[in-house]
């Protein structure tokens, strides 16, 4: 079957709800393989280094391209680490991608005291244009913008989360941003970034829905939007919503925009203590998300958000009630491949 034919064909039987994917359905490519570096970790600690040398196509500064540590002061950059982190990558070969231009969250404390609607826009505009500008052609996708949507859209606070960008330039503040960046890089692959796209419930479908609407919204005005970014911060005690994720890449497809998974991660705050029976739970839930996320086409790259287990937010952020350390990436804290680095395999050019 000739590319075009198999998408319509599985554009078709997915619009036919035909319910179970199969492998003979699964495209042959396979996606690019990466994960998100922690500067400390990066370089305190050698094999850290190893394992994004070993396994990656791809490397993601994790907080170096944040505000926080671009621009802790208002005038001037500093891109020390995300140079250092960038220089590494480049050397070895491997791709980038830039995270995040736009986030309510990690901002210095002169960027959340703004008080005018210029203001922001100055700032904004100037942020994107410089941050960009130095990556170019280098930082190959971009997340234009970071979590975006409310946390819940049904619980009548609206549909954007509210940000200083929000409260300051109202929800055109996205328009504004990858307009901002596809003049500076119209090479750049740009993508909004945003959680919890993967249950089966309510409000997971509402947010769903706004994503497809400000994707419309920027169609519609000639701005440039290629991809959606989904965090896949995956938690243990959810189900995954196949049939709802197939859809969900399906209306994304129609509106030529794909996918990439930018922060995978197993949130396993309530999965059994046992390590094997844990390990085992984390990588039937990653294959059940790539399975629904691969099945219409391959999202463009999987990103893990960090490769250990001796390093993740996930470790201080979701902390187990027996005290036993979490288990949330494909390496154990030995940098041992887990179960979870099998799944992976299935889909990514990783060799464990
Ligand atoms: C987290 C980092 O992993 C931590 O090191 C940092 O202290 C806080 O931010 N969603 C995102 C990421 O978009 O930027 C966050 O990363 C995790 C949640």
């Amino acid at each position: 079957m000739t590319q075009i034919n198999r998408r319509h064909f599985l554009q078709a039987a997915a619009a036919a709800s035909l319910v179970a994917p199969t492998a003979t359905l699964a495209q042959p490519k396979r996606s690019a393989f990466g994960s998100a570096a922690q500067i400390e970790f990066f370089r305190k600690d050698p094999r850290y280094r190893e394992a994004l040398l070993r396994y990656c196509d791809v490397i993601v500064p994790m907080n170096d391209l944040k505000w926080e540590a671009i621009r802790h002061k208002r005038e001037g950059f500093d891109f020390s680490g995300a140079d250092e982190l960038i220089g590494f990558a480049r050397k070895a070969g491997k791709g980038l991608r830039g995270h995040a231009l736009v986030w309510g969250d990690a901002l210095p404390a002169w960027a959340k005291e703004m008080k005018t609607a210029a203001e922001a826009e100055r700032e904004l505009v100037h942020h994107i244009e410089t941050v960009v500008d130095r990556y170019k052609g280098v930082i190959a996708s971009w997340d234009v913008v970071n979590e975006v949507i409310a946390h819940d859209p049904l619980a009548g606070a609206g549909a954007m989360r509210d940000t200083i960008w929000m409260r300051l330039l109202g929800p055109g503040y996205i328009e504004t941003a990858f307009r901002t960046a596809a003049r500076v890089d119209p090479t750049a692959k740009l993508v909004l970034n945003d959680y919890d796209f993967e249950s089966p419930d309510p409000r997971t479908r509402a947010r769903r829905a706004e994503a497809i609407k400000i994707i419309r919204r920027l169609k519609d005005k000639g701005i440039p939007i290629h991809t959606i970014g989904f965090q896949a911060h995956l938690y243990g005690e959810r189900e995954i919503d196949g049939p709802g994720l197939q859809q969900f890449c399906l209306d994304l497809s129609k509106l030529d925009v794909g996918t990439v998974v930018t922060e995978l991660d197993v949130i396993d705050w309530r999965f059994p203590p046992e390590p094997d029976a844990r390990d085992r739970a984390a990588a039937n839930l990653v294959q059940s998300f790539l399975s629904a996320m691969s099945l219409i086409n391959r999202p463009e790259a999987i990103i893990t958000w960090g490769m250990s287990d001796a390093n993740s937010w996930v470790t201080t952020t979701f902390k187990r009630d027996d005290k036993r350390a979490n288990r949330p990436l494909p390496l154990d804290v030995n940098y041992k491949p887990k179960a979870m680095m099998k799944v992976i395999e299935q889909f990514t050019n990783v060799k464990a």
